[in-house]
């Protein structure tokens, strides 16, 4: 089968960024049949993740982590993610994420890492405390990846160098370890058969929602880490919250809307929203209504429109968080479907490399 995988980190509350960015499209992909070149659908498994060990490798507060991580997974479930054809689960439920990752810090290089971007972001502002979890990060993402040979891979623009080095990983891996008799011989005596441990990774990105800017400026996009919460809409932000921060959001002097105007990026980015959170409409349709708006106009129909998108995952969320056990029930299947096939990738890794595996 296909094998898609994505996860969201659980800090906090989430935001309009992740979920435009990557759970809206995860929801799509889960409800439209996937054809191959000839037309046949192809079976696929799907697996969201609420990556709890990715969340420690920023200073988290013992007392939160299990709420964002159950409201992270609530919300998966509210947005539309339905655990009768998709698998989530917490990452750290399944315990081959952190070993798989040890056998891969292993084989990559230190200097692929020190180039991640968003490593030297994040350590900047950690100065001197950084952790060595920050550092390992994408090695991390690059086993969540790698323990279901996922294919394709639902993320935001900022995703793609992790991705990048996913793949860089798959290839050095294969050449050190999965080539000859050799291998093949050890994998005979393990009783497991000799292809290739892993997959290289695709990433999947959508248009309009990969980069969702901050609402203070259009420059740096909205980010859960941004100490000024008018940055950004919460998927949980009540009505009233969402129109204040649209209503006091950075704009422009302009009157008329219009998109990609590189002077403009505030317009973009809120068109952009605008017509994210109205998929029944069409860019030109927008254009057409507000390219002679002033803000003053336009502010008050972006509130209302992210508000009636946003109502119903809100209600839903509610309903599930008020029935602990059926979300339970939902990570435990979760989990228990990855670790099945968890546990074989993480076998065939170590059978390549050379363990004593259990026998
Ligand atoms: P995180 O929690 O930082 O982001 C989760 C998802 O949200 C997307 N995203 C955005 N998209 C558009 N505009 C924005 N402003 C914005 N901010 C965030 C991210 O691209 C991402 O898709 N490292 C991953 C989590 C992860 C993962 C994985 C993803 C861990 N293991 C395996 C895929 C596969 C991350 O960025 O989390």
């Amino acid at each position: 089968p296909r094998r898609v995988l994505s996860g969201v980190q659980p800090t906090g509350n989430l935001h309009l960024g992740n979920y435009l960015g990557a759970i809206r499209q995860w929801v799509e992909f889960q409800n439209t049949d996937q054809v191959d070149d000839e037309g046949n659908v192809v079976p696929t498994e799907n697996f969201f993740c609420v990556v709890d060990l990715h969340a420690i490798t920023m200073p988290q507060d013992p007392k939160d982590l299990k709420e964002s991580t159950l409201a992270s997974a609530a919300l998966y479930v509210a947005a539309g993610i339905d655990p009768k054809i998709s698998n989530i689960f917490v990452q750290s439920h399944v315990s081959e994420h952190a070993e798989l990752t040890w056998l891969l810090n292993c084989m990559t290089p230190m200097n692929w890492l020190e180039r991640m971007i968003q490593f030297k972001e994040k350590a900047r502002k950690q100065g001197e405390s950084v952790g060595v979890g920050l550092f390992d990060y994408p090695v991390l993402m690059a086993a969540d990846i790698l323990l279901y040979q996922a294919q394709k891979i639902p993320v935001g623009e900022d995703q793609r160098q992790h991705l990048e080095l996913a793949r860089d990983i798959v290839r050095r891996f294969h050449d050190l370890y999965c080539k000859g008799n050799q291998y093949k011989k050890r994998c005979k005596a393990a009783g497991i058969p000799s292809r290739q441990p892993f997959v290289e990774p695709e990433a999947m990105i959508v248009k309009e929602g990969a980069r969702i800017m901050s609402l203070t400026d259009g420059a740096s996009k909205m980010s859960k880490s941004d100490a000024n919460d008018g940055s950004r809409i919460n998927v949980l932000d009540p009505p009233k919250v969402i129109r204040d921060k649209i209503k006091r959001c950075k704009t422009d002097d302009i009157r008329g809307l219009e998109w990609d105007n590189p002077e403009r990026p505030e317009a973009t980015n809120l068109l952009n929203i605008y017509l994210a959170v109205q998929p029944d409409r069409t860019k030109e349709d927008i254009v057409e209504e507000v390219k002679d708006m002033n803000w003053g106009e336009f502010k008050p129909l972006l509130g209302d429109a992210i508000v009636a998108h946003l109502e119903p995952i809100q209600t839903r969320y509610h309903e599930i968080r008020a029935d602990e056990e059926y979300l339970n029930s939902v990570l435990n299947d979760g989990a228990a479907a990855a670790r099945g096939i968890a546990a074989q990738t993480l076998k065939a890794a170590q059978v390549a490399m050379g363990f004593a595996t259990k026998a």
